[in-house]
């Protein structure tokens, strides 16, 4: 695969691609092996989500990880790990060896009775245990869904259930920077509510003591003891499942957003290798989670597709001390550095003291993902990180997108602080009003649409595909809506505003506040609740939640308790940052919470509250703001 290499190229190629996508696409394409190639490059429904790219086109992308790859890189490391523990010995991993573990790991998969279409659940630490298990699955045609191993016990067996898992792969334990965290004891607790999983293959990795269940669960040691490290890839056709990765919407319970064969593989691997201008010899970092898509795109498949040699980190930024990436990046010499704006905000506000150590000269291209970049950390990233020298990427996409849309290509688009800037080639944007017209020419502020199919659009949402079609292509006809809005500036550029949903996007990570809601009303004395977002220095966005109480407890102790019902519903991550005990919540005369002025309390802006004339309950409004949480 050639990459871009000045503007007037990506101008270029931009016009190919609107005037036949086909055409683009399918050059791309012919740089990967196919077992059949395809019939036709595109068949595409909007309204019904029917996608169908390099239709009945076969092949395997493990084989265009290993067989394409191997004979020049062989040698060439694919995996650095970095432990939690810095003491600890890295690993450094070749091509030639993950290509034998893989393969090791698929037999085992196979003789444990996975097949081509059954559903695996990784739920593991960050080791290249994780990278394995994706790859393992993807070479027998069984679809992954990587589940985050923050989640609780109940997220866990809910997203099992909805993909009805036959195997879950995970841990004894995690490390996580001083905290060891007990994984398979989650991972049991989930299992009382699920009678889909057959097997459970455990890796030892913190050495604890954990229950084994007779029949049910296994070693992974001792599973892949007697495997060959031979194992032919399964033939996928190009629609075929690769992966059901869950990510939260504006409601009810998390989906399992579907990506398929064939066009992902395309775009994740075209997006990482123009986006970051990655060279044969460079050092890749993206200090993401694989249980998020950024890990999947742009740790495992991206670069490993362009066989790129690409780290993955166990820890925390902190730990042992908040000198801890920029040590990571001097040690490896990390030539492109991608993390999200949460890391950066929070490593700002120790100073400069912590990378005064360290030199950080390998750094050509530094990338920011998952939200929204304020100015400030921008310049901050780019002069004291990036020192000045490295054009900094700010890259717009979502876990339905399967890969970056809207993005410098590093070192090519002039950098602008805080605009994602320009969609790749191939990603029509275009900017809606609220009744779906067109905002065309500069200076234009609205709702973003995508107007036309790119590979690694999301297929459906597993098992219910109504959902699908409803959440993405029915706000504007004949475009997927992407739940964002967005500036078009004076230049062209575009500036991503953050979620115009019920979606808060805290540290990069998304949570409903429907799905926030249900967590906190489980707890007994909640009669109702309301959950905003708010502007949080660090995070991006915090949780506020305002809750109705029936309860004799002090304000303290209930306020503990439903941090801890939502802990255990969703995870530690969706608990709310502020709780504001109320005795009702503004509605109108329907019935429905008028959130707009909920958002303003939370966001300290008491004035200009809008028209309350039409609640039901207008004193209300007055005890909000005298109770609210500063
Ligand atoms: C939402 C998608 C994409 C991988 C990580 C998050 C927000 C993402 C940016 C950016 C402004 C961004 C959007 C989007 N977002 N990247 N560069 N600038 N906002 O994936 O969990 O699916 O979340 O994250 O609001 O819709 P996700």
């Amino acid at each position: 695969m050639k990459r871009i290499k000045t503007l007037s190229e990506y101008f270029k190629k931009y016009e190919l691609s609107e005037k036949d996508p086909e055409k683009f696409w399918s050059e791309i394409a012919y740089s990967f092996i196919w077992k059949k190639k395809w019939d036709n490059v595109l068949e595409s429904d909007f309204e019904n989500a029917d996608f169908k790219w390099f239709k009945n086109a076969q092949l395997n992308i493990t084989e265009n990880i290993f067989e394409r790859n191997l004979s020049e890189r062989g040698d060439k490391t694919a995996i650095i790990w970095e432990p939690n523990d810095p003491k600890e010995s890295p690993i450094y991993m070749s091509y030639k060896e993950l290509y034998k573990q893989t393969c090791t790991f698929s037999n085992a998969l196979k003789s444990k009775g996975i097949k081509k279409g059954d559903r695996v659940i990784i739920y593991m630490p960050m080791v290249p245990e994780a990278a394995i298990a994706m790859l393992a699955c993807a070479r027998v045609g069984a679809v992954h869904s990587v589940v985050f191993a923050g989640f609780s016990a109940a997220s866990l067996a809910d997203r099992i259930n909805d993909c009805e898992a036959k195997m879950v792969l995970t841990s004894d334990g995690n490390f996580r920077g001083n905290k060891t965290i007990p994984v398979k004891d989650v991972v049991d607790e989930a299992l009382e509510k699920c009678s889909s999983i057959e097997s459970v293959i455990v890796l030892e990795r913190t050495k604890q003591n954990i229950n084994i269940k007779d029949g049910r669960d296994f070693w992974w040691h001792e599973c892949i003891e007697d495997e060959s490290n031979i194992c032919d890839s399964e033939v996928m056709d190009s629609e075929d499942l690769l992966f059901i990765l869950y990510t939260s919407g504006s409601t009810g319970k998390p989906k399992g957003v579907v990506h398929s064969s064939a066009g992902y593989m395309v775009y994740s691997s075209y997006t990482f290798l123009n986006v970051f201008q990655y060279d044969e010899e460079d050092i890749y970092w993206c200090t993401a989670d694989v249980g998020w898509i950024t890990g999947h795109s742009y740790i495992v498949y991206g670069p490993l597709l362009c066989g790129a040699t690409t780290v993955m980190f166990e820890g925390v930024p902190t730990y042992p001390n908040v000198s801890r990436f920029w040590d990571i990046v001097d040690k490896y010499k990390i030539n492109q550095f991608y993390t999200a704006p949460t890391a950066i905000r929070a490593l700002q506000a120790h100073g400069l003291e912590p990378l005064k150590n360290n030199s950080l000269d390998s750094l050509k291209v530094i990338g920011s993902v998952g939200e929204p970049i304020n100015e400030e950390a921008w310049h901050w990233y780019h002069d004291n990180v990036g020192k000045g020298k490295c054009p900094l990427v700010d890259t717009w996409w979502q876990t339905e997108t399967g890969g970056i849309m809207i993005s410098a290509l590093a070192g090519i688009t002039p950098n602008k602080p805080a605009h994602a800037s320009l969609p790749l080639p191939g990603i029509m944007p275009v900017i809606v009003d609220a009744d779906g017209n067109e905002l065309n020419g500069n200076n234009v502020q609205g709702n973003l649409c995508i107007k036309s199919p790119w590979p690694s659009i999301i297929r459906t949402t597993y098992g219910d595909h109504e959902r699908c079609i409803n959440t993405y292509f029915s706000n504007y006809k004949g475009m997927y809506f992407t739940g964002d809005g967005v500036k078009r500036d004076h230049d062209g550029y575009l500036r991503i505003l953050g979620r115009v949903d019920d979606v808060i996007n805290v540290s990069g990570h998304r949570m409903g506040t429907a799905e926030v809601e249900n967590a906190i009303n489980e707890h007994e004395d909640v009669i109702e609740s309301a959950v905003v977002g708010y502007p949080h220095d660090i995070k991006g966005e915090g949780i506020y939640a305002y809750v109705i109480v029936g309860t004799k407890l002090n304000d303290d102790k209930i306020k503990d308790e439903i941090i801890n019902v939502v802990r255990k519903v969703i995870g530690p991550i969706a608990k709310p940052d502020k709780i504001q005990i109320v005795s009702g919540l503004p509605k109108t005369r329907s019935g429905k919470i008028m959130r707009r002025i909920l958002r303003k309390v939370a966001s300290n802006d008491f004035q200009n509250l809008g028209d309350t004339s039409t609640l039901l309950n207008p004193d209300i409004v007055t005890e909000i703001i005298d109770g609210a949480i500063i």
